[in-house]
C-alpha cells in the first residue's frame, strides 16, 4: 500500500505488465502527486486504472498536466472509476448531462466553491471523486487549493482523536444550494436542497482503510447531539488545523491540466481572484459509497 506522509516523498513509478506502459508518480508538498506518463484521453487498462485508484486512496489528488481531453473521452475517464453522479443542482454542459459546468465570467463577483469543502457530503452517500478538467483558464489566478484530511488527522492529539473518533456531524446542502440563497440564481433544483445526512467525523477510508477527518466548512452544519454553542468552537478549531499550510498543496490550472481529488480524503476551494476575467472548468463527480469510522 503507498502511504503519503507531511514531507515530500520520492516519487513512485508502476510498470503495468501487459502493456509495458509506465506512470509516474511525483508527491506533490502536503496534498496529491503529480501523474506523468498517462494519457487520460485513450481507453485505459484495468491495471492503470487500479494503479490511479491506489494513488487516490494514498494521495488524494491526482494531477495531470498536458492533457486533451474531449467532454465524450472525460465521460468515458470517469466511467472506469464508477458510475457518474449527474448533480442536481449544477449548470450542465450543453449534450452532455454528466459534466457539471464551473463558470464565473468577469460580470460575476462570486465563484463556484470558494469557501473549503468535500463535494456531496451532504449526500448519504457522497462522492468518490471528482474530475475537474480545465477549459479557460485566466491569465493569473483561479488556482484551487486542497487539503489532507489524513494528515489532519494524523496531527492530531491522541486525546482529541479518542473524541472525535466516537463523534458523527450533520451535514447539509440547504444553506448552499437553497433558495434564497445569495448566489442560488446560477444552481438549479433548490426545492432538491433538503437532504441532511449523518456521517462519522472520522471515517476510515474506503480505499486505504487510513483514518480521515470527515467534517468540512461549507456542508457541516454542527456535531450530532451538541448544540450550536457547543459545536461551533470544536469545528472552528478542527478547521483551523485542517487548513494548516503543510497540509496544503495550491494547484495552478493551464490549458491541458486535469485534477482528480478522492472527496473522502480531502477539501478543496477555488481562489476567487480573478475579477476581470472567465474561468471554466468542466466536473464529472463519480458516485462513492457508505462512509464508515
Ligand atoms: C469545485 O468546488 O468543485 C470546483 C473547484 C474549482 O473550480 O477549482
Amino acid at each position: 500500500m503507498i502511504r503519503s506522509g507531511a514531507r515530500k516523498t520520492i516519487g513512485h513509478i508502476v510498470t503495468h505488465q501487459r502493456t509495458g506502459n509506465t506512470i509516474e508518480f511525483e508527491p506533490a508538498d502536503g496534498v496529491g502527486t503529480y501523474v506523468t506518463n498517462c494519457d487520460l484521453a485513450s481507453q485505459l487498462g484495468d491495471d492503470q486504472v487500479n494503479s490511479l485508484k491506489q494513488a487516490l486512496g494514498a494521495y488524494g489528488v491526482l494531477f495531470f498536466r498536458n492533457q486533451d481531453l474531449s467532454p465524450e473521452q472525460h465521460i468515458a475517464l470517469a466511467e472506469c472509476f464508477g458510475k457518474i453522479n449527474i448533480n442536481r443542482f449544477f449548470p450542465k454542459v450543453p449534450d452532455h448531462p454528466q459534466i457539471a459546468e464551473v463558470r464565473k465570467e468577469p460580470t460575476q463577483q462570486l465563484n463556484i466553491g470558494a469557501k473549503w469543502h468535500t463535494d456531496h457530503s451532504y449526500d448519504q452517500i457522497p462522492a468518490m471523486g471528482s474530475i475537474l478538467v480545465s477549459r479557460v483558464t485566466p491569465k493569473r489566478g483561479g488556482d484551487t487549493v486542497f487539503a489532507n484530511m489524513f494528515l489532519a488527522y494524523d496531527h492530531l492529539s491522541d486525546g482529541l482523536k479518542a473524541t472525535v473518533n466516537q463523534l458523527n456531524a450533520v451535514h447539509s446542502s440547504r444553506h448552499v444550494f437553497g433558495s434564497g440563497v445569495e448566489g442560488s440564481e446560477r444552481f438549479s433544483n433548490a426545492d432538491n436542497a433538503t437532504q441532511d445526512t449523518i456521517h462519522p467525523m472520522v471515517i476510515s477510508h474506503p480505499i486505504s482503510g487510513r483514518k480521515a477527518l470527515y467534517v468540512n466548512p461549507e456542508f457541516t452544519i454542527g456535531i450530532d447531539g451538541w448544540n450550536k454553542e457547543e459545536s461551533t468552537p470544536l469545528l472552528e478549531m478542527l478547521y483551523r488545523h485542517a487548513t494548516r499550510p503543510e497540509f496544503t498543496h495550491r494547484y495552478k490550472w493551464r490549458p491541458g491540466s486535469v485534477a482528480f481529488w478522492d472527496n473522502r480524503a480531502t477539501w478543496h476551494c477555488a481562489l476567487n481572484d480573478y475579477p476581470t476575467e472567465t474561468r471554466l472548468m468542466h466536473r464529472i463527480t463519480v458516485e462513492g459509497e457508505a462512509l464508515h469510522a
